[in-house]
């Protein structure tokens, strides 16, 4: 048996610093016990409308103003904002009466349910039952020959699951539409405008309630656009100005076009799936000149201190291990593995200002 004995600290200096880090400790495990606190308390500020509430005001509100057009409890709604204002989420104004007001921030901006920025649809789903489920159920997802977390969560993976729930589905692509309307596709048109000269028609693979595609068509306006996704998602996708809805499964068929875009689906499945569904998107294009758009997390190999995404990056990936059975982010590496062995000759990356880069894929 291999006995691991504590190694005591020998010089002041490092006395010193263990004392220092057993300090910074103490403080610090306050935010492993109560980590969900900060999402809980946001999440229940969305479902009041308490961003909503300020800007329909056109301005900062007292805590009697919003305590009734919320219909809230003032008690409470004090110790809610307090802990708001003290996260930096709202910010306190004194009136010109002598009393507090609570204006808006960037980030509470975020949280207004239908505002141009708002990603509350994205936060609601991150943080709702069947997502935190999921994370309950991490562990037994790591271990060998384990149940993936969702499915010891609700007997079945996410996509089948959705099928069977309409709200939850709903939830989702509006989640997804959200990210795409607030982050990642402005990104994209101004990080990379130029990967969609040329592109007549343009398909998207996974493409959700077509968000996303009827952004791209609106940018440039020379594409036609196939929003593409599992029929339950396309028959409630929005009508969209040179968009047209289609709905089947990327595992049989994709329709044919030009350029294929495909966001944020191959991360959620494990290479060999990745790479049937990269087969599908290369026999859908020109073998001459047609092109796969992929737009994914890139994870580096190394770390790079600088960069202040990559924590959100990890926690992407971990969000994969926790959501889907064999998702995951990739490195470089890993994307010219699943591209190779699906028959790609060459591909390159765009890195736009966003978590996500582009990967154009040629056959
Ligand atoms: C993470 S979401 C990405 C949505 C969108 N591309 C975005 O980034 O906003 C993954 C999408 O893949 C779709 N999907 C899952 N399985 C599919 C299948 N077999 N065929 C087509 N779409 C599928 C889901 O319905 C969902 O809309």
């Amino acid at each position: 048996m291999e006995v691991i004995t504590e190694r005591k600290a020998t010089t002041k200096e490092e006395q010193e610093q263990e004392q220092e880090e057993e300090a910074q400790a103490d403080v610090e495990i306050w935010n492993y016990v109560f980590g969900f606190v900060k999402v809980a308390v946001v999440k229940c500020a969305i479902e009041l409308g308490i961003a909503d509430a300020i800007e329909n005001h056109g301005g900062p509100m007292t805590l009697s103003e919003l305590s009734s057009a919320l219909n809230c409890a003032p008690s409470c709604l004090h110790r809610v904002m307090r802990f708001l204002v003290h996260n930096q989420i709202f910010k306190e104004k004194p009136t010109s009466h002598g009393s507090i007001a609570f204006e808006q921030t960037a980030i509470s901006r975020r949280f207004i349910k239908h505002g141009q920025n708002s990603m509350a649809a994205f936060v609601l789903l991150e943080n709702g039952p069947e997502m935190v489920a999921s994370w309950i159920n991490l562990s037994a997802g790591v271990q060998v020959n384990g149940t993936p977390a969702f499915k010891a969560a609700h007997g079945k993976d996410i996509w089948s699951y959705a099928v069977g729930d309409g709200s939850f589905s709903k939830v989702i692509n509006d989640a997804m539409a959200c990210g795409a309307r607030v982050v990642t596709v402005p990104a994209i048109i101004k990080g990379c405008p130029e990967v969609f000269d040329g592109v007549g028609s343009l398909v998207d693979v996974g493409g959700g309630n077509g968000t996303a595609l009827g952004l791209l068509v609106k940018a440039f306006i020379w594409i036609r656009g196939i929003n593409f996704d599992l029929p339950h998602v396309v028959c409630d996708a929005e009508e969209s100005h040179g968009v047209e809805n289609v709905g089947g499964d990327m595992f049989q068929s994709i329709p044919m076009a030009d350029a294929i875009f495909i966001m944020q689906v191959l991360h959620d499945w494990g290479d060999d799936e990745c790479i049937e569904i990269l087969k599908k998107c290369r026999e859908a294009i020109p073998k001459d000149n047609g092109k796969v758009i992929i737009v994914e997390t890139i994870m580096e190999e190394e770390e790079n201190l600088g960069d202040e995404l990559k924590s959100v990056r990890l926690k992407i990936d971990m969000a994969m291990m926790a959501h889907t059975d064999k998702g995951k982010e990739r490195t470089l590496k890993e994307w010219d593995y699943v591209l190779g062995q699906a028959g790609f000759s060459r591909h390159n990356v765009k890195h736009i200002r966003a978590v996500h880069s582009v990967i154009e894929a040629y056959p």
